[in-house]
């Protein structure tokens, strides 16, 4: 993830800056940059690889000024390289950016068609290039700011600096986090409290769609229409931990809300957002060659591989074994020396998994690790290592690990598709463009599911039993929202396959239990209504998560209807995680369990 800082004050700045990204180091990075105004002068330095570049290039050429930002860039859009490194200049305008500008390309031949000319490959340079346009055009730096704010979309924090302003730092939210801190004389910006923390513990997080306008004295918060607004002020304890909660109450909604942010990261691992292809895999598993694949994992990472076993048949036609690593190796299962096994764990150390690892190496097979945790022992122990860059899940139930998993899952698949000729070029950048609207999908349904989740939880925290349903890759994701509810809110939960009602669940459908349909509007909808049709027949309370079409479908007398956009088949899983992560944590709230550290339960099982 990257990270931002500004000061503006009344002393020296670079160094400071420096220091704060050091605390921002975690978030992962591959180049950095600091830019100060001195004398009406806007100048910067920038280093491709760890901070200690910078801090080495900065003794060199100092930089002196009272006002600065800046960044730890993790390379989105264009090669980590320091002419691709933040902050963008053009202008007198400076500019960074956590997160993806969506629509770079068009607003890029926009303003390449009116004269300006770009010095990267990057998506944030339209951003700097947009706002020197604005200002040649007469507006002012807010003005500017504001009109800007309006023609970008995605999710992304910003901070800006303009030559002709030296006392000023704007700044913008909409998706990845970015608070303001209050000093004496001077005030601060950082993509957490963390970053915050060596100057003030006295922060507010913005929310998205706010922009901010940072003096030496004063912090003005404004909504998307220009009006002032005021966000709860609240001191930080971040000095005392190294991951923060932010403005959450517990790291699991918080986990839940940086799904976005971190989603866009582990993206862009994968994928080229210009070119919308799949970037080569690890050339250790040639998945052009593997006769078969086998996955395993355990909790909600194997419900992860289960989503992926669709993926992987449906898109690259690679018959797929999968089972719980606890089972996995007992089995006895005719693994083919020639096939491939990917092994997927937040953690990279759990027991069951790493067991499985082990048999299927001593089976010849190659071996992939979707791990959260590069330096893992599974990780250590595989062939190939796809990292699913959540940073670190601190919550005991699995949120932003199992979105990012799918992720990696989702691009591994049209990948191997690709490698085996089953998926066209055509259909890989149509894929691979869904993948890149997920962010700014996701960042919108978290922002407007919240009030009728809550509600509804309230009802769910008086149950004692809940069945989830799905069909296709929903079947999966009705066992995961299972999980979720029943390991934090210790109510009991299963999740089935929407067609196995008629075979024996059927029997539980009473009025005391609620069943909750996960159901976008696709290949399978219809038949999953003829399934509510038989729970309503029989008195059961439906809660139906769908989508736009789905909700206009159907008729059906329910409980609840949580409405999501209408997506693509490939981005449903993640968009369709969010109410049921959403559904689990408000419930567990309700019921006054420990959250983050649920009962009997550890973060990572090391033991079989
Ligand atoms: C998920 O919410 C659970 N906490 C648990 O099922 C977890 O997914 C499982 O223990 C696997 O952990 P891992 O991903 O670290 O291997």
């Amino acid at each position: 993830m990257c990270g931002i800082v500004g000061i503006v004050g009344n002393q020296p700045v670079s160094e400071r800056l420096v220091d704060a990204l050091k605390r921002l180091e975690y978030r992962g990075y591959d180049s950095a940059g600091v830019a100060t105004i001195h004398d009406g002068v806007l100048e910067r330095r920038r280093a491709e690889g760890k901070l200690v570049n910078l801090e080495t290039r900065l003794r060199g050429e100092p930089l002196a000024g009272l006002t600065g930002i800046a960044h730890t860039r993790w390379a989105t859009h264009g090669a980590p390289t320091e002419n691709n490194a933040h902050p963008h200049f053009t202008d007198g305008v400076a500019v960074v950016h956590n997160g993806i500008i969506e629509n770079f390309s068009e607003l890029k031949d926009q303003l390449a068609a009116a004269g300006a000319s770009f010095q990267t490959q990057t998506d944030t340079e339209v951003v700097a290039q947009l706002l020197a346009k604005l200002i040649r055009d007469g507006m002012s730096q807010r003005e500017a700011m504001q009109a800007m704010l309006r023609r970008v979309t995605g999710a992304y924090a910003l901070a800006v600096i303009f030559q002709d302003a030296p006392g000023t730092i704007m700044a913008a939210r909409s998706g990845p986090p970015l608070a303001v801190g209050f000093g004496k004389g001077e005030m601060f910006l950082g993509s957490d409290a963390i970053a915050l923390s060596p100057f003030t513990n006295e922060i507010t997080y913005l929310i998205d769609g706010d922009w901010a306008v940072l003096t030496a004295n004063s912090i003005e918060i404004l909504d998307h229409d220009g009006k002032p607004v005021s966000r709860p002020r609240q001191v930080s304890v971040a000095a005392a931990y190294m991951v923060d909660k932010g403005n959450h109450r517990h790291f699991m909604e918080k986990e839940i809300y940086e799904q976005p942010e971190v989603i866009s990261h582990a993206l862009a691992h994968y994928v080229d957002f210009i070119e919308n292809r799949v970037n080569p895999i690890a050339a250790a598993i040639d998945f052009a060659k593997v006769p078969s694949l086998a996955i395993s994992a355990c909790g909600t990472a194997y419900l992860a591989g289960l989503v992926g076993k669709y993926w992987f048949e449906r898109y690259a036609r690679l018959p797929v074994e999968i089972d719980v690593a606890s089972e996995f190796r007992y089995r006895d299962i005719p693994l083919s020396p020639q096939s491939a096994a990917l092994f997927i764990s937040q953690s990279g150390e759990t027991a069951d998994t790493l067991a499985s690892l082990r048999y299927c190496k001593e089976n010849g097979l190659k071996i992939g690790a979707v791990v959260n945790v590069k330096e893992s022992t599974i990780a250590r122990e595989s062939d190939a290592i796809f990292p699913i860059l959540a940073g670190p899940e601190i919550g005991v139930a699995s949120t932003k690990a199992f979105t990012c998993q799918l992720s990696v899952l989702a691009a591994l698949a049209i990948g191997a598709g690709r490698a085996r000729g089953t998926v066209s070029e055509a259909e890989e950048k149509q894929l691979v463009r869904h993948l890149a609207e997920m962010p700014r999908i996701m960042g919108k349904v978290l922002n407007s599911i919240q009030p009728a989740i809550e509600n509804l939880s309230r009802e769910l925290s008086k149950c004692k039993d809940v069945l989830y349903l799905g069909r296709g890759t929903s079947y999966p994701l009705a066992m995961e929202g299972a999980l979720k509810l029943k390991e934090i809110s210790y109510i009991h939960a299963e999740g089935y396959a929407a067609g196995e009602l008629k075979h024996g669940p059927i029997a539980l459908i009473d009025e005391n239990m609620p069943v909750i349909v996960i159901a976008p509007h696709d290949r399978f909808f219809e038949k999953t209504v003829s399934n509510m049709q038989e729970v309503a027949a029989r008195g059961g309370r439906i809660i139906f998560i769908t989508d736009e079409k789905g909700a206009a479908a159907s008729k059906l007398e329910t409980m609840s209807t949580i409405i999501l956009p209408n997506v693509d088949e490939i981005i449903a899983p993640m968009i369709f995680s969010l109410p049921i992560q959403l559904l689990a944590y408000h419930t567990a709230v309700f019921m006054g369990t420990d959250v983050d550290q649920p009962r009997n339960l550890a973060k990572s099982v090391t033991v079989e």
